[in-house]
């Protein structure tokens, strides 16, 4: 069965702080979007690597990417861009299950994506990478209202893989219901379609404010020795 990978990348990273979108910074010798990319491609070497990525994007142009990469525009929110994403492959190519990966999580290891791609496709269900969470979780606003029991959280990361047909569905009948979505596993969880959890590194961070930057440099450096 044929997998393609997309990766949404039109977003601005405002909480970044940074003087271009946090996909461009630079880890190391290559931009957050490169190592990403080199990931998925070290995964499955030549599968589809779909980009969605922002109409007035300077940026990504001057990145080095392997041919196997396609962008496509970006949308409004993190679920537009995906699905405009997955309507160029449903018209496009012939493609059975999507592998969904953030443009802003560089530090993914191809093990852990293998092992999601093989427990779906043994299991025949979507699934996704997500770490138990570590901390005690407290919930409340000034004060603690309560202490959630934390056995069973588990805080997600992508990639978050499905079958095509499945998330687009799932993700264009949310959008339309005006469902908040986050990920992709919320559209199917909403379309009342089964996530399996499987168990991925704490260090897959999304980089998302100016100290990720530090601790992605250092680890991607690990990564690469
Ligand atoms: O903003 P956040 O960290 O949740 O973004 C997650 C991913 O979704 C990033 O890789 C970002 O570029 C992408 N995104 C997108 N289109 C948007 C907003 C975010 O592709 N409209």
């Amino acid at each position: 069965a044929s997998i393609a990978f997309v990766v949404p990348a039109a977003g601005v990273g405002a909480r970044m702080q940074a003087n271009k979108p946090k996909q461009y910074i630079q880890l190391g010798n290559k931009t957050v979007l490169e190592h990403t990319i080199d990931k998925l491609n070290t995964t499955i070497p030549n599968a589809l690597i779909i980009v969605a990525i922002s109409e007035d994007d300077a940026y990504f142009p001057e990145l080095d990417l392997p041919s196997n990469v396609i962008t496509v525009l970006g949308g409004k929110e993190r679920a537009d861009s995906v699905l405009n994403a997955l309507n160029y492959l449903t018209i496009n190519h012939v493609v059975d299950w999507v592998l969904v990966h953030d443009a802003a999580r560089p530090l993914v290891l191809p093990n852990d994506i293998l092992k999601l791609i093989s427990t779906c496709q043994s299991n025949q269900c979507g699934g996704i990478l997500a770490s138990k969470v570590r901390d005690t979780i407290k919930q409340g606003s000034h004060f603690v209202d309560a202490t959630v029991p934390r056995e069973t959280l588990w805080q997600a990361q992508t990639p978050q893989m499905f079958l095509l047909n499945e998330l687009t569905s799932a993700l264009t009948n949310a959008l339309n219901a005006h469902v908040a979505i986050t990920d992709e596993a919320s559209a199917i969880e909403w379309a009342g379609g089964k996530v399996q959890l499987i168990e991925s590194r704490a260090d897959n961070i999304k980089l998302t404010t100016p100290d990720d930057i530090a601790i992605a440099e250092f680890l991607i450096a690990k990564q690469t020795l």
